[in-house]
């Protein structure tokens, strides 16, 4: 029988230094009002200019670390899913092996967006099964504040920056740990969302740079329509093909972009209000950080079980989405 990869330890960053919406009202014409109406956030957390994403992963591990007494020389890989990597090349993965003092672990980066984790679970978990690997580091990490264009009320009000990680290892019990997933893409949405230079495509220039090419793009309302019909989709359908009904469910971990899209899904998935974990209000919207980052404030709040149901969905660039089925077996 292959093995399940269970979650077995969690830990989470989020940078000290805190921008209100209020903050936001002195740079661009908006409003908290308006902000928390339409999106649910009042502040996010915003990292040292001279720091990368690298650190913040690295001291979501640390966290991890501290509390599962972990040696880095066990770890096997390091997934790191982020679309604000520290260089394009060499990977944020490699930096934060080094960091970390992971000397046997190999590292790769994932970009998928929003989407990220639930994308880096799957490969991590994937490793897992293979009977290959037995300690995954699975992080989810970026610093959305670098490539925000503060003078653009449509985006930079709804970012910010953080970190979580989860440690994959082997189970036994086929009813623990990464249960089930579902993972979507649609690039024909390529040009609702996206930072256009930096790339092969438009490397940087005078031009890029004078065209703010390097900042985030996205037309709000068209990924609004998408996100809030494609992650109540992945959501139900994962219930539904497990045999599972919402009140099953101990936690819905969402991608937290904007809460009226979390309680369209938890709509649609027949949720109590206590079902559903929301932290948007105090970190915005942190990309690949996200899932990983709400579950280790739930974990460290003492919320979580063993045999407790989860499940985790987002939404995000390129189209991509995607949910996953976790029980929790620590
Ligand atoms: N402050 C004040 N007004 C703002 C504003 C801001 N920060 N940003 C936009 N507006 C204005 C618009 O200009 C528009 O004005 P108009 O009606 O005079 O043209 C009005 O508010 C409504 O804009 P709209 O974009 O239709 O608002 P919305 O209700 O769709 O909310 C988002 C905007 C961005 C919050 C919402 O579309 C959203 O969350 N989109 C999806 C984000 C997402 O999930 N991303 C997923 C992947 S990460």
């Amino acid at each position: 029988m292959a093995k399940r990869a269970i979650i077995t330890g969690v830990g989470h960053y989020a940078p000290p230094h805190i921008m209100t919406n209020h903050d936001i009202e002195k740079l661009v014409d908006t409003n908290d009002e308006w902000i928390v109406s339409r999106t649910g956030i009042r502040e996010r957390r915003i990292l040292d200019k001279e720091l990368g994403t690298s650190y913040m992963g690295v001291e979501a591990i640390k966290m991890l670390m501290k509390d599962k007494d972990l040696d880095p020389k066990d770890i096997d890989a390091i997934i790191v899913a982020t679309v604000t990597p520290d260089t394009i090349f060499p990977s944020t993965s490699c930096r934060i092996q080094e960091a970390i003092g992971a000397v046997n672990a190999f590292g790769v980066d994932l970009n998928a967006a929003c989407s990220g984790f639930v994308y880096a679970l799957m490969t991590g978990a994937s490793y897992i099964e293979t009977g290959r690997y037995k300690k995954v580091l699975v992080v989810g990490a970026d610093k959305m504040s670098s490539i925000l264009n503060f003078k653009d009320r449509a985006t930079c009000v709804l970012f910010g920056d953080g970190a979580g990680v989860v440690l994959l290892e082997p189970g036994d019990d086929p009813d623990s740990g990464v249960l089930d997933c579902v993972l979507r893409s649609d690039g024909s949405g390529k040009d609702c969302l996206y930072m256009e230079a930096g790339g092969s495509l438009h490397p940087a220039s005078h031009e890029t740079v004078d065209k703010e090419m390097h900042f985030i793009y996205q037309d709000g309302r068209t990924v609004f329509k998408f996100a809030v019909t494609r992650m109540a989709d992945v959501s139900a359908e994962i219930l539904e093909r497990n045999n599972i009904s919402g009140s099953d469910l101990r936690y819905f971990i969402p991608h937290q972009a904007n809460l009226r899209i979390i309680e369209a899904a938890a709509k649609r998935m027949k949720l109590e209000p206590e079902q559903v974990v929301v932290n948007i209000e105090r970190y915005g919207n942190t990309t690949a950080g996200t899932i990983p980052l709400a579950l280790s404030e739930v974990y460290y709040s003492g919320g979580l079980k063993k045999g407790d149901l989860l499940v985790f969905s987002a939404f995000g660039a390129g189209f991509t989405w995607g949910s996953a089925l976790v029980r929790w077996a620590i």
